[in-house]
């Protein structure tokens, strides 16, 4: 491993100390210390936790405590000993669109922006040789630890971005690289990234945001886009080909197309009180508060 990326490791921790994250980390790791026998994992639509245990009532108030100072879950959903953990989204609907356009068994497969990890959990069934999430937010690497040390996986979370997957000590069969795009200044760059860091024949799958119409051309938000205020570039999907393309990437195929629904994305209480219904258009749903057409993600697949 590059000296480099163990400073860079070394930097990050340092979040676990920050005012905002460091009572999350210690109610993360109170729970570390919870062994709880005759655990059951079920990786259904919901990937539901559970026990024939009876957990003793103060590690029960210690879990309960620790997922709501782990709000806002913007991915799932899960069932945690019978807490319905309802995220802020369907992430299943995303997973089912792409389970069958790949097969990673022992495959090194990479998950760029993994979040919770809530792919990567079901996606750990297939038996993947190694399974590493790229994420650089420290609340999401709680939210993975805390889930991980029930599911029990030797998935590994670096909480570092895509920018550092150049130093990273080896290459892989399969990259995703889900909902991250769009927050790239640089995509053609980021998708370069993605490139140098495939073994020969691997494969990427992606999606991102993309707006109608057959022109070589994108989408700039002035600010921010469906109030969200890190999206840069939302491309056709013949500019997201040119992309690709420029790379240095082949054999591309669009796997689906649709707009995202408040059916996917919805307020709960274990995430924010606004979701989409808030980010769109009173009068019409199909623009945003902003005037620019509604979201709608393209699934991409290429070599
Ligand atoms: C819109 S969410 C998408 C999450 C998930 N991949 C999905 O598709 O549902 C974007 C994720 O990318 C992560 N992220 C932000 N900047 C990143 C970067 N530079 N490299 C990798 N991930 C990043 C965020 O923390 C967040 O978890």
């Amino acid at each position: 491993m590059s000296s480099t990326l163990s400073k860079i490791r070394i930097k990050k921790d340092e979040a676990y100390s920050w005012k905002n994250i460091k009572p999350i980390y210690k109610a993360v790791q109170q729970i570390k210390n919870i062994d709880i026998i005759d655990i059951k994992v079920v990786f259904d639509d919901t990937i539901y936790i559970s026990t024939t245990q009876n957990i003793k009532s103060q590690d029960k108030e210690a879990i309960y405590e620790a997922l709501r100072l782990l709000i806002p879950w913007r991915k799932g959903p899960f069932d945690i000993f019978g807490i319905e953990l309802q995220a802020e989204w369907r992430s299943d609907i995303k997973y089912n669109i792409l389970r069958p356009h790949f097969d990673i068994k022992n495959k090194i497969v990479a998950d760029i922006g993994c979040n919770n990890g809530y792919y990567m959990f079901k996606m750990n069934q297939d038996r993947p040789k190694k399974l590493i999430g790229f994420d650089p937010s420290a609340v999401y690497k709680l939210q993975f630890d805390f889930l991980n040390h029930f599911i029990k996986t030797d998935i590994v979370f670096e909480m570092i971005g895509v920018e550092y997957l150049k130093l990273y000590n080896h290459k892989f069969d399969t990259i995703f690289m889900l909902g991250v795009l769009y927050h790239r200044p640089d995509p053609i760059g980021t998708l370069k990234q993605l490139k140098n860091a495939l073994n020969p024949r691997g494969e990427i799958i992606i999606d991102t945001f993309m707006i109608d119409g057959s022109d070589d051309i994108c989408l700039t938000p002035k600010q921010r886009y469906a109030k969200i205020p890190n999206i840069y570039f939302i491309p056709t999907v013949q500019a997201l080909t040119n992309w690709l393309n420029r790379a240095g990437f082949v054999d591309i195929k669009v796997l689906h197309i649709s707009q995202t629904s408040s059916h996917e994305q919805r307020a709960t209480k274990w995430s924010f009180n606004h979701s989409l219904d808030d980010f769109l258009d009173k009068k019409n749903k199909n623009l945003t508060t902003e005037g620019y057409p509604a979201p709608k993600r393209v699934y991409i697949k290429a070599t």
